[in-house]
């Protein structure tokens, strides 16, 4: 299963944070923010995965993630020009999708519950296009999705003024290899972007769009403002404190998921023996 992770953008609204430093780089809590994402496309069954960069980050994401092979992924990258809407990663993943069914995850989206591998790994390996939405206090910042009595989706609205209802759609969607071809004949909107909100109208009109409601036992956590990016990382220390598991650790997911086995997990922990990281993935080897 293929998987892509738009991690450019402009991350205006962290300014000052972001000048320098590209958001999905910044910490949530303990990790990069890059590792909660790319950890769900991972727990969906993703092992090739492309990274969407910058790119004057991309040298700094390669420090990071290499060729993914530590953790028994393939890592490619592609650098997005400029900012020009989440719909450009399926111009960009043009050749890495090919044939095949693909999935995307934002950047700087936090999921988090306890069958949210079961519910991705469904869309990975569902037909059309699936999308996940999530009730929200106040969606006009989303995609908003309206639904009919039965609980079929009607309209798809990008950052209404008045959303017709509180279904925000989240940043993870996977689609059939012709999501290439169908970006490719979508108009830019009004303020110059491939919106994704039009791609997935359009499978909503061909009647080829799922859109699986998250219920309340989902945290889907957006980490675009100071106050967001703060709150995003309490939750993670409150619960990685609470239960002494970590949420979006690459190395525990490979692990767990048999992509490396322990003699692997042994070598990645070599280097970090003393962090507090290094030490939660011993007690992981330890507890076997
Ligand atoms: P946004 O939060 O909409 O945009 P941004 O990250 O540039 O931040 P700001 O609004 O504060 O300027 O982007 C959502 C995610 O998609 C985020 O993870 C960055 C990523 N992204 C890209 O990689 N390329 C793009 O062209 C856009 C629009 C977003």
């Amino acid at each position: 299963m293929k998987g892509m992770v738009l991690s450019g953008g402009s991350g205006t609204r962290l300014y000052p944070m972001t000048r320098a430093a590209n958001k999905q780089l910044l910490p949530v809590y303990n990790k990069p923010m890059v590792y909660y994402p790319l950890t769900t496309l991972m727990l969906a069954g993703c092992r090739e995965i492309l990274l969407i960069v910058n790119p004057q980050d991309e040298a700094s994401y390669r420090r990071l993630f290499g060729d993914g092979r530590q953790w028994g992924l393939e890592i490619g990258y592609a650098a997005q020009a400029k900012p020009g809407g989440i719909g450009e990663a399926f111009l960009l993943g043009r050749d890495f999708v090919g044939k095949d069914r693909v999935g995307l995850i934002l950047g700087d989206n936090l999921f988090y519950g306890d069958s949210l591998p079961a519910v991705a790994e469904r869309g990975a390996t569902g037909s059309g296009a699936v999308i996940y939405a999530y009730w929200v206090s106040d969606p006009s910042a989303y995609g908003v999705v309206e639904f009919d009595e039965a609980g079929r989706p009607m309209s798809i609205v990008e950052k209404p003024k008045q959303p017709r209802s509180n279904w925000a759609v989240t940043g993870l969607y996977f689609y059939d290899a012709d999501v290439c071809e169908v970006a490719r004949e979508i108009p830019r909107s009004a303020r110059g972007e491939l919106e994704i909100s039009d791609i997935n109208a359009h499978y909503l009109k061909e009647g080829r769009l799922t859109v699986e409601k998250l219920g309340r036992g989902y945290a889907w956590l957006d980490t675009g403002t100071p106050s967001n990016l703060l709150r995003a990382g309490q939750f993670v220390e409150t619960v990685e404190d609470r239960q002494g598991l970590q949420i979006g650790s690459p190395e525990e997911v490979a692990w767990r998921k048999g992509y490396i086995d322990d003699a692997g997990l042994e070598r990645l922990i070599g280097p970090i023996r003393d962090s507090e990281y290094g030490k939660y993935l011993q007690r992981l080897l330890a507890r076997g």
